[in-house]
């Protein structure tokens, strides 16, 4: 595998790879990779000839106060597991490569809508960042196919509106939650959560499926956000929402709409943001 820093060493590869003959797919990524990671890296390398890995942790979804500063940089290790897991090139750009004018001063793609409610309401700005950043990566690596993890439901919804929208010649692929044998979704924020926190932290699942089995025997869904949430409550997190949403664009569902939807959670564990999703059907 080879490590790249710079935009034309990055396309002089690709350029190579396609002269060949050859497809391209992208896993984007912000580094600290986990098992969850390598099994997009595994689907992704199945399905394309060869891979390219990006770590990049991007200033422009961060919003003040958020993790950007403490958010963990592991690259020799993430080296180490990209290599094992079949990567053909690693991109690991510097902010400048990127953001060449600032990234305060960078064009940016807005998603209208889709991204004013859940995340995009807790979180303003942040889906701004993924998407541009996300075209940025696209234009560099022009991908054939790119995947991304369906634990970040909305940002998978964003790229997929912001692809169809500008026509990009981009297949994106969803790869299902990897989680712990306890249920807690695999994330690098995770490694956050103390010992009690990390006791704690499954019960966002086993909300979602209790909402999901609820949902199933006939209740309302307004009713399940509502107990989920006071369950949440109860076990010591703060929750920014925990809704149930139409799947496709995350509106809300009608009152006897029962097919088509996914339940979604964001909740604080003392300093510690956790989302997780788990569609109905
Ligand atoms: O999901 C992530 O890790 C990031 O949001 C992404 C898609 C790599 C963009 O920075």
């Amino acid at each position: 595998m080879q490590t790249v820093t710079d935009a034309a060493a990055l396309r002089a590869a690709i350029r190579g790879w396609r002269t060949a003959g050859q497809t391209v797919g992208l896993v984007p990524t912000m580094g600290n990779l986990h098992a969850g990671h390598h099994s997009l890296l595994k689907l992704v390398r199945n399905r394309a000839d060869r891979v390219v890995a990006s770590v990049f942790v991007n200033p422009t979804q961060f919003g003040p106060g958020e993790d950007f500063e403490r958010y963990p940089r592991t690259l020799a290790q993430d080296q180490a597991g990209l290599a094992e897991a079949g990567c053909d090139i690693l991109f690991a750009p510097e902010v400048a490569t990127l953001y060449p004018f600032g990234a305060d001063s960078s064009v940016s793609i807005h998603v209208p809508r889709l991204t004013e409610t859940l995340e995009g309401a807790h979180r303003p700005g942040h889906f701004d960042g993924v998407a541009t950043v996300v075209a940025k990566l696209f234009n560099l690596v022009q991908p054939d196919l790119a995947v991304f993890g369906q634990k970040d439901f909305q940002q998978l919804r964003v790229i997929e509106r912001m692809v169809r929208d500008l026509s990009l010649p981009i297949k994106v692929m969803a790869a299902p939650t990897l989680r712990d044998e306890d249920g807690l979704a695999l994330s690098s924020r995770n490694q956050y959560l103390s010992a009690a926190e990390r006791v704690r932290a499954p019960q966002i699942y086993a909300t979602l499926t209790q909402m999901r089995e609820l949902f199933a025997q006939g209740h309302a869904w307004q009713a399940l956000e509502q107990a989920a949430t006071a369950r949440l409550q109860r076990a010591g997190f703060v929750p920014d929402y925990v809704a149930i949403r139409r799947a496709e664009d995350l509106g809300e569902p009608e009152a006897d709409e029962r097919t088509g939807l996914v339940a979604l959670v964001a909740a604080r564990l003392g300093t510690t943001r956790l989302i997780d999703n788990l569609p109905f059907d």
